[in-house]
């Protein structure tokens, strides 16, 4: 889209973001009720919405859920504001560049295990927005089902602002930092953190470094929420503490910004006579947060056999079953690999979920690394009821491994897991950076049946 031409990018710009990203605090839990102001005395005590709020702000509330859901998955924030969301001319339809929206119709499904290289570079004056190309995903926008893979591949700072009616967004930088300006302060992302920007909250993304490349899960369904942990127990996986809500942060600017709109797969905008991000203060629990995954508590055998990936949900989005969810969002950490007479690497499966995997550095334990294979900011499609598992190389290396504890160090490997298929975007099934060949990495797995009479 030519409005990414306008965004900053010199070096100057992003060192000053840096030195705002590195200062930043933060607020910390998940879910949790937060708090915080940027100016003294501007959250209301012991109301939401008093008949003048403080400061002469307009108090107004964003809701996460319906207003009727149980306590326990309700969310919404109350917002002190120096102007109200509502302030705001019509907007008109703008094009959605390479991203693309639920139902995904537009291919035939395809039953076929698919890797992709990383996206090739993006045109002078990329920003976040522009640089987001849809690799397919499933359900539909129109009923909050489903769930998109995007990457993005970005070399300029968003100077518009961005916000996604459709769903909410998980950041998944693989390359170059970001300082994410949203509606409830800032966040600072390196590769190796996540972020999530709730559905509908404005936000901007400037970049830390020259280039920003990475992943992105817009989630139609239920927001993401932290597994449970059964027999594990009271703590492990993601420990709340971890996450980092923003502090309050505000933009005082009048004169015209950019707003695009998501909305029901097509991108939307206006230009606003004043910044949106003019939140002076804020209180709730649906808020944008970040994590570190390397902070992610990994579990695993310490007798045999590798426990299903499961084990390793960070982040899970519920759907209308029990235990079935819409989206995981799974990491594969470093991690010590201790058990007796077990082929270590994950197996070979068939899964009746669908999985979408990405790699932020170094190699992944079940694929050999290097050009031509599996590696940082590509990423593989093994859909529902493909066959797949380690490729010969790694198979024939773990069975004769000798079985002492090994540490797995040199890798930050993720899954989206969605419960329905993922389909293709055109883009997606016809790119020049769609591996050929992909099924070879199983061929050669040689017969070694003997039997005994
Ligand atoms: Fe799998």
């Amino acid at each position: 889209m030519s409005d990414g031409a306008t965004a900053r990018g010199s070096a100057t710009e992003r060192e000053e973001a840096r030195k705002i990203a590195e200062g930043l605090e933060h607020l910390s839990g998940f879910g949790n009720e937060h708090s915080s102001e940027a100016v003294p005395g501007a959250l209301p005590v012991g109301r939401n919405s008093p008949q003048r709020a403080p400061l002469g702000l307009y108090a107004e509330q964003l809701s996460g859920s319906a207003f009727t859901e149980p306590r326990a998955v309700n969310r919404r924030s109350w917002l002190y504001r120096i102007r109200p969301s509502a302030a705001h001319p019509a907007f008109t339809r703008t094009g959605n560049g390479a991203l693309r929206s639920a139902p995904f119709t537009q291919t035939v499904p395809d039953p076929n295990r698919l890797r992709w290289n990383p996206l090739p570079d993006p045109a002078e004056g990329t920003d976040f927005l522009a640089g987001l190309w849809t690799l397919g995903g499933n359900g539909d926008v129109t009923q909050r089902t489903g769930m998109a893979v995007h990457l993005y591949h970005a070399n300029a700072s968003m100077r518009r602002v961005f916000s996604d009616a459709d769903g909410e967004l998980l950041i998944v930088p693989e390359r170059g930092g970001l300082l994410l300006r949203t509606e409830f302060g800032l966040l600072h992302l390196e590769p190796g953190h996540i972020a999530l920007i709730p559905r509908g909250v404005r936000f901007r993304v400037e970049l830390l470094d020259e280039t920003a490349r990475g992943y992105v899960c817009e989630n139609y369904g239920a927001p993401f929420q932290l597994p449970d942990l059964g027999p594990i127990g009271a703590n492990g996986l993601a420990n709340p503490r971890d996450f980092r809500a923003p502090v309050a942060a505000y933009e005082d600017v009048e004169g015209p910004v950019e707003v695009v709109n998501k909305y029901c797969g097509n991108l939307w905008t206006a230009t606003y006579d004043h910044s949106p991000l003019d939140v002076v203060a804020w209180h709730g629990n649906h808020v944008p947060y970040a994590y570190d995954l390397r902070r992610f508590n990994v579990m695993g055998t310490i007798s045999y056999d590798h426990p299903d990936p499961s084990i390793f949900t960070v982040l899970t989005s519920p759907s209308d079953t029990p235990g079935l969810a819409g989206v995981d969002f799974v990491v594969f950490a470093p991690r010590w690999l201790v058990g007796e007479d077990t082929f270590r690497p994950p197996y070979f499966h068939r899964n009746v979920m669908s999985e979408y995997m990405g790699l932020i550095e170094g190699a992944y334990d079940a694929k050999t690394a290097g050009e031509g294979g599996f590696v940082p900011g590509g990423g593989s499609l093994h859909t529902m009821m493909s066959a797949h598992g380690p490729d010969r190389e790694t198979f024939d290396r773990a069975s004769a491994a000798e079985l002492k504890p090994q540490k797995i160090d040199d890798g930050l490997a993720f899954m989206f897991e969605t419960r329905w298929p993922v389909s293709l975007t055109p883009q997606a099934a016809r790119a020049e950076h769609l591996q050929q060949g992909y099924d070879d990495v199983w061929q050669g797995l040689e017969r070694h049946f003997r039997p005994l009479h």
